[in-house]
């Protein structure tokens, strides 16, 4: 259970902090170890191109040889003729390659002779599946090779992670801009690979949630789970229910202004997401979770009183009126809207936390909340104490335990998992990026424990509860509760590099996971966040090299 203290003063203490730490971080960079095929990891030298698969998250498969490619400014970025979706795809890979390298990289449609980068979507191939893509790099070019417009993308992740570091950077670099020769084949492990922004504790702008999302990207995370409403705000405009947004969204954690998305910004995130091939999995928390929608209609409460909106951190207190039939007018109109709003399978209704709810009540409530869901045509992802009640077929429940949480706890999750509801894990201590590192973290909370980069990396989501065979799992996403949170600089701290780590957890194969070895791979990466202007936490458990 999140018990929070409140933090009157914290996010100016932790402001002046995070500058301090900033400034002293790069001072005690280790020296690197090998990477994959015993080169010298991350191509530090100008030289040697960074060894074919040392990039996160792991590759299933690098069959490094043969001669670097080399991008000249004569390279064109060929896509198949016709292929709409793979266009999109080579105009983002070019504008990520354009700044740095001060070259054309013109796009064009064609299969006019080989050489250069070729984007190349088949129907054959199947092994490829939904995500899954082929590097081919020679001397005389690279080649793409994906079913899915997806697919492409995540080898696009992989090219650009190939090339040096200061690819990233938004102005002119000198080369050489070497891919390593060789073949990458590719699927992810999971599916489901998300990250969480908790946007009602503190509220993001479209552009900061933008920022995440193409750092997401990079790292080929495919899921981004909103969690647009909880007792301090309700973060998205609802025509059937304007005050939810107008009034409660009014304000935040220690009592800023707060905000909320209108649909059309809502719409424009979601986009945004799509062309960065994420899907939104919108969540709205009920019947807990619930004070600022209660404080902006009286007649959800059971008592026809509106409580005051609220700006502290204590969790458990609020639960809308499962007596009341108004409730289901409210659940009705607020998924309706919402599900009209989302391209994605997915929406999310919380559940977790409600201790203002009676277990009769709320079992009776996520009942019909989960049937709303349904009718909508949505498919309805819960927090895992929805297994105390009756989670609908094909729900997706979030598992957020501990290793402390009771083994009856568990128990119960795994009986629903036996049962055929899918799993999707984001252990407290392990994955929850609110957590600190140490207790020097200058943000973030503590209840989990302190979970620094290889706790948060080591260990197996297939293997991780007892009774819970891996076919039962859907995959893993990282929440970022953001009591403590309010600005970019906390997302990169908070985020970088344990989101890395659970990126790689849902995507590489089981059988790659080595910690020494992802210490080095992370380490490589720790020139391409900064050029990215991402502040992450230097942990001393990495051997970082600078630029
Ligand atoms: C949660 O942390 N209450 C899902």
């Amino acid at each position: 259970m999140r018990q929070h203290r409140t933090f009157p003063r914290f996010r100016l203490l932790g402001s002046l902090l995070l500058v301090v730490a900033a400034g002293a971080a790069g001072l005690g960079a280790a020296p690197g170890g090998a990477a994959p095929g015993g080169a010298p990891p991350g191509g530090t030298a100008a030289s040697a191109p960074r060894p074919l698969g040392d990039i996160v998250p792991a590759p299933a498969s690098v069959r490094p040889g043969g001669d670097p490619y080399t991008l000249t400014p004569r390279t064109r970025i060929h896509v198949d003729d016709g292929a709409r979706e793979a266009r999109r795809v080579a105009a983002y890979l070019a504008d990520v390659l354009r700044p740095s390298t001060g070259y054309a990289l013109p796009v064009v449609d064609d299969d006019a002779g080989p050489g250069g980068i070729r984007l190349r979507l088949t129907g054959r191939e199947a092994a490829l599946g939904e995500e899954g893509y082929r590097l081919e790099s020679g001397r005389r070019g690279v080649t793409l090779t994906a079913r899915t417009p997806a697919g492409l993308f995540h080898g696009v992740q992989t090219l650009r992670q190939q090339l040096p570091a200061s690819i990233e950077e938004d102005t002119r670099r000198r080369g050489p801009w070497q891919v390593a020769g060789g073949t990458i084949t590719d699927t992810p492990r999971y599916g489901y690979r998300g990250a969480m922004l908790d946007v009602s504790r503190h509220f993001f702008t479209v552009g900061q949630v933008k920022r995440y999302i193409d750092q997401m990207a990079l790292y080929k995370i495919n899921k981004l789970h909103l969690h647009l409403s909880d007792d301090q705000g309700w973060r998205i405009a609802i025509d059937s229910w304007p005050r939810l947004a107008t009034h409660g969204g009014s304000t935040q954690v220690g009592g800023g202004p707060g905000g909320y998305y209108t649909k059309a910004q809502y719409k424009d995130i979601v986009a945004y997401a799509a062309s960065r091939h994420l899907e939104v999995v919108p969540e709205i928390d009920m019947p807990g979770h619930t004070n600022a929608a209660l404080a902006s209609y009286a007649e959800l409460n059971c008592d026809g009183v509106a409580p005051p909106l609220y700006t502290g951190t204590e969790v458990g207190f609020s639960s809308l009126c499962v007596a009341k039939e108004i409730t289901y007018d409210f659940v009705d109109d607020v998924v309706r809207e919402i599900a009209a709003l989302t391209p994605g399978r997915y929406l999310h209704i919380g559940g977790d936390e409600a201790h203002s709810t009676s277990h009769e009540d709320y079992v009776a409530f996520m009942d019909r909340a989960q049937a709303t869901v349904a009718t909508y045509g949505k498919t309805v992802i819960g927090w895992h104490q929805l297994t105390g009640a009756n989670p609908a077929r094909g729900a997706l429940v979030q598992y957020w335990g501990l290793d402390r949480t009771s083994d009856a706890e568990k128990a119960r999750v795994a009986r629903a998992a036996q049962n055929g509801t899918r799993l999707i894990l984001s252990p407290a201590d392990r994955l929850y990026l609110d957590m600190k590192y140490t207790k020097d973290t200058p943000i973030g909370l503590s209840w989990a424990g302190y979970v620094e980069v290889r706790r948060s990396y080591d260990w197996d989501p297939g293997a991780y509860l007892p009774g819970v065979p891996d076919s039962a799992v859907a995959g893993v996403e990282a929440p970022l509760w953001t009591e403590t949170v309010s600005s970019s600089a906390h997302i990169d701290l908070m985020a970088f590099p344990r989101l890395l780590g659970a990126a790689e957890l849902g995507w590489s194969p089981a059988a790659s996971h080595d910690w020494e070895a992802y210490r080095l791979r992370l380490a490589g990466q720790g020139p391409r966040m900064e050029a990215l202007g991402i502040d992450f936490h230097r942990s001393p458990q990495v051997p970082w090299r600078t630029a």
